[in-house]
This record gives structure tokens, C-alpha cells and sequence, in this order.
């Protein structure tokens, strides 16, 4: 797998098991991408240079590592897995607009950078394409903060007073993840107190603040939607190490590949704490599983006759990112499922592909769609449309009968360390090829 931009295309190549469950052995979880990218954005409230741990080895994270560069930190990764960050002479304010249209997470750098050198330029952020991705709550949030936003062709430009941001009372209107990671970083620089209501309550976040918190930040109210941040200074403290936690995200793929495709797989080092939602909808499915500690082993599922209402909810809600691999469960399920996506909206698009592959489902608008099952699912050539939906069409591609390819590698390589390592060794057959 070669890296960031200029790289040949790819795609991969996948046997499917015609439905039979043949897969067994182990995976083991890698480190969150969601956790360790506003934790990277992060480093640039700290004195000193930052350790993080248990990093994943994928594209966005190697984009958010290139901005950082680019701004004049100096990132080192001494081992797989393992990455220093050193703050220290990050001087430019304006985010590299080819990097920044990349990776959507790079409008967290907005926070640190305006709070700590008064001034942040970046264009529109770029990412996956799920619907309409505005930034109206960030502008607002920092106006409120005493920031100037100007528009500069492409660019905005957010400039803080001479005396840099004051604390505000701020009240997300949805509370965004990425928004709530930028207000954070910002008011712990910021002067006074900063109240943020309607906070997003995901596990990447809590992990971010307790990592601020335990670096010196004043955070209270972590783990629930009104956060109260006394702002002040850089982070002064020595040595700080950061370890991402478990990608829950990539933990509910395996388990969607266990109970379909799997005797036996055994999910090694991952949260369940942090997937309830999606282990009770996996429970009304009939999939088999048991959870002990970091462990879950799965054993198939069931085929029992259900009908209920999938919705997609901020944390701890059913997550977004789960709703494309779900579907291609519920092509397996006896009944009908509706999914209703209420987060984003184009991210059922993916569907039309599935109906060519042989599901049955009727898609009632943008945001809702039945799934009838089960249906016999076809092999077919397919583009991944996005880091989520790729590796729900991977999942398709090995129920399926025949070989499929999947074009557009990338946006699977973005969220998903060496998939197709972990894969072959619990046996499926998959290869990475050049087109
Ligand atoms: C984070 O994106 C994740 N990304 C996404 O994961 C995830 O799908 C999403 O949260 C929801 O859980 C990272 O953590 C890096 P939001 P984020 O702001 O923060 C609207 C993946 O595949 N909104 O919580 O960008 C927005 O349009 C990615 O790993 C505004 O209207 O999502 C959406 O409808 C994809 N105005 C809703 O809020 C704003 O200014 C929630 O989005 C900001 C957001």
C-alpha cells in the first residue's frame, strides 16, 4: 500500500463465500482513527512534544501527520503504531489547502491554532462525501469566542483580538463531534470560562478530554453534554502520552463479518462499553456473541423472524458510521429492517449498489430505506464510495457468490489499517491488485 496522493490506483479482489460460514480464528483491534486525530491537532496546545500510542496506520491519519508537518511541527514515528509530536516551531496559520480538502478533521487544527497564534486561514474542509458537510457551528462558536471571520475567496480567514479568544457561553445546535473537539482545545487557551452545552458525547471525544484533563486542562463535566473549560495557558506538562483507545467502528465491522461469514471469530482488544447500541440491535438480530472484558467472540446468527426500526443517533445512539456494514447484515435477516439515517444526508446512497448485487430494498427517501431479507447477494465490480460504505461493500463482496472487485481502495485505506491482512488471516480470500 503506497501513501497520500500520487499513489496508483488499486482495488480489491474478493472470493465471496456464497454464504457459507468459513471464516475462524482472531483479529485484534487497531487504535481509533476518530480518537487519535483531534489528539494529533491537539499537540499544538502543548509546550512540549507530545507521545501518542496505539496509532493506526492509514491514510488520514497520515494526512492530519503531512498538515502538521506542513505547519511546522515536527512528527516523528519511531516505531509502527507509536508518534511524537513536536509543537514547537509551528509558526503558519494557514492550513495547506490540498491537505485540508483531503481529510474533513483538519477544521479541528482551527481550534488550537486560532486560540494559541491569533489567526487560522483554511479552506472549506474535504472528507467524505455523506451530504452536506456545512461548518456554520464553528464559524458562530468562535465569533462568539470574539473571533473576526472573513472570507477570502476560497478560504476562510478567522483572526482573534490583540488579546486573544475570551471564554463564551456556547450552545452547539447539533452536538457535532469535531465541533465540540475544536471548542474544547480552544477554550482551554481562551480567557475566562467557556461553557459548552449540547456537547457531543462520543468515545473519541471523552478520550480527548481526559487526556487534556490529565495534561493539566480544566475540563469539567467530561462524559456529559455541558462541558466547563477555565482557560488559561499552554500545556505545560512533560513527557505527555496519549494511547488511542479501541476503534469500536472497526470492532462492529469484524463482528458483522463473524456472524456472517464466521464458525468462530474472536474480536481481541476492543471496547464493548463503547458498542451497546450496536450489540443490542445485534442481539434482536439473532447474532450469536459472547463479551468477556476486551474479548467478543462471535458464533453466527440465528435466523429468526424480526421487523423493528434501525434509527442512527449521536452517542450512545446506534452510530452513523455502523449503518452501511448493518445493511449488508440485514440482507442476511429474516424480515424487514428499516433504517432510518438521521445524521447525514446522502448516506444511503450506497443502496443502489446493494440492489444490484441482489438485495431487496425499497428506498422510501434520503434518509429512509426497508431492507427485506434474506436475499442471495450476487458478486459484482464496485467503487467505495466512502470509508464506511467500502467496507460495507467489502462485507457484501464476501457473503456473496462469485468474485467482486472493489475499486477506490483509498477511501477504505483511509479508515481501516491493512484490512485485507487481517482478513486473509482469518481466511478470506482477498488481494490488493493495481488497475
Ligand atoms: C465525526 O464527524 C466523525 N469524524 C465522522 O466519522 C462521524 O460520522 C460523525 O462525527 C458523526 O458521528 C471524525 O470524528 C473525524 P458532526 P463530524 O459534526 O464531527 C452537522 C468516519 O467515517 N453539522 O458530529 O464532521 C453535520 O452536517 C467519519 O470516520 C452542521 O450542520 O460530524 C451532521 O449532519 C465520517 N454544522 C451533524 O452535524 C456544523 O458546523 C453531525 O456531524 C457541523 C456539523
Amino acid at each position: 500500500m503506497t501513501k497520500g496522493r500520487g499513489r496508483r490506483e488499486e482495488a480489491f479482489v474478493v472470493k465471496g463465500l456464497a454464504g457459507r460460514r468459513q471464516l475462524a480464528g482472531s483479529v485484534t483491534i487497531s487504535g481509533s482513527k476518530n480518537a487519535a486525530l483531534p489528539v494529533l491537532a491537539a499537540t499544538c496546545l502543548f509546550e512540549n512534544p507530545v507521545k501518542l500510542q496505539n496509532i493506526p496506520s492509514i491514510e488520514d491519519i497520515w494526512c492530519m501527520q503531512e498538515l502538521l508537518g506542513d505547519l511546522g511541527a515536527v512528527v516523528e514515528t519511531p516505531r509502527k503504531g507509536t508518534c511524537i509530536v513536536d509543537p514547537r516551531r509551528v509558526k503558519k496559520t494557514t492550513l495547506n489547502r490540498y491537505i485540508s480538502q483531503r481529510l474533513r478533521a483538519s477544521i479541528i487544527l482551527s481550534g488550537p491554532l486560532l486560540a494559541r497564534h491569533k489567526r487560522v486561514a483554511f479552506p472549506h474542509p474535504g472528507g467524505c462525501v455523506i451530504g452536506e458537510r456545512p461548518i456554520d457551528i464553528f464559524l458562530k462558536g468562535f465569533q462568539e469566542m470574539g473571533a473576526r471571520v472573513n472570507r477570502r475567496g476560497e478560504q476562510y480567514v478567522l483572526t482573534a483580538p490583540r488579546a486573544g479568544l475570551t471564554g463564551a457561553d456556547l450552545f452547539l445546535r447539533v452536538p457535532s463531534v469535531t465541533a465540540t473537539e475544536t471548542f474544547v482545545m480552544a477554550a482551554i487557551l481562551a480567557r475566562g470560562i467557556t461553557t459548552i452545552r449540547n456537547a457531543a458525547l462520543e468515545p473519541e471525544v471523552e478520550s480527548l478530554l481526559r487526556f487534556l484533563s490529565s495534561c493539566g486542562a480544566s475540563i469539567s463535566g467530561i462524559g456529559t453534554p455541558t462541558l466547563t473549560i477555565h482557560g488559561g495557558s499552554v500545556l505545560k506538562r512533560r513527557s505527555p502520552l496519549y494511547r488511542a483507545i479501541p476503534d469500536r467502528l472497526e470492532a462492529g465491522c469484524f463482528l458483522i463479518f463473524g456472524a456472517l461469514c464466521a464458525k468462530e471469530l474472536v474480536i481481541n482488544r476492543c471496547n464493548p462499553d463503547h458498542l451497546r447500541s450496536f450489540l443490542n440491535v445485534l442481539s434482536r438480530l439473532g447474532v450469536i456473541f459472547n463479551v468477556s472484558g476486551s474479548r467478543i467472540v462471535v458464533r453466527g446468527m440465528r435466523r429468526t423472524q424480526s421487523k423493528f426500526t434501525i434509527k442512527t443517533h449521536e452517542y450512545p445512539g446506534f452510530p452513523t458510521d455502523l449503518q452501511a456494514p448493518l445493511a449488508i447484515l440485514l440482507t442476511q435477516a429474516r424480515g424487514e429492517h428499516l433504517i432510518f439515517e438521521t445524521i447525514f444526508d446522502e448516506r444511503l446512497q450506497y443502496l443502489g449498489d446493494l440492489v444490484q448485487m441482489g438485495a431487496d430494498v425499497k428506498l422510501w427517501d434520503a434518509h429512509r430505506a426497508t431492507i427485506y431479507g434474506p436475499t442471495k447477494i450476487r458478486a459484482r465490480t464496485l467503487r467505495s464510495p466512502d470509508i464506511r460504505a467500502g467496507l460495507a461493500f467489502l462485507i457484501a463482496a464476501a457473503v456473496a457468490v462469485g468474485e467482486s472487485t472493489i475499486h477506490n481502495v483509498y477511501a477504505i485505506d483511509r479508515g481501516y489499517e491493512r484490512i485485507e491482512k487481517k482478513l486473509q488471516r482469518i481466511g478470506l480470500s482477498i488481494e490488493r491488485v493495481e488497475v
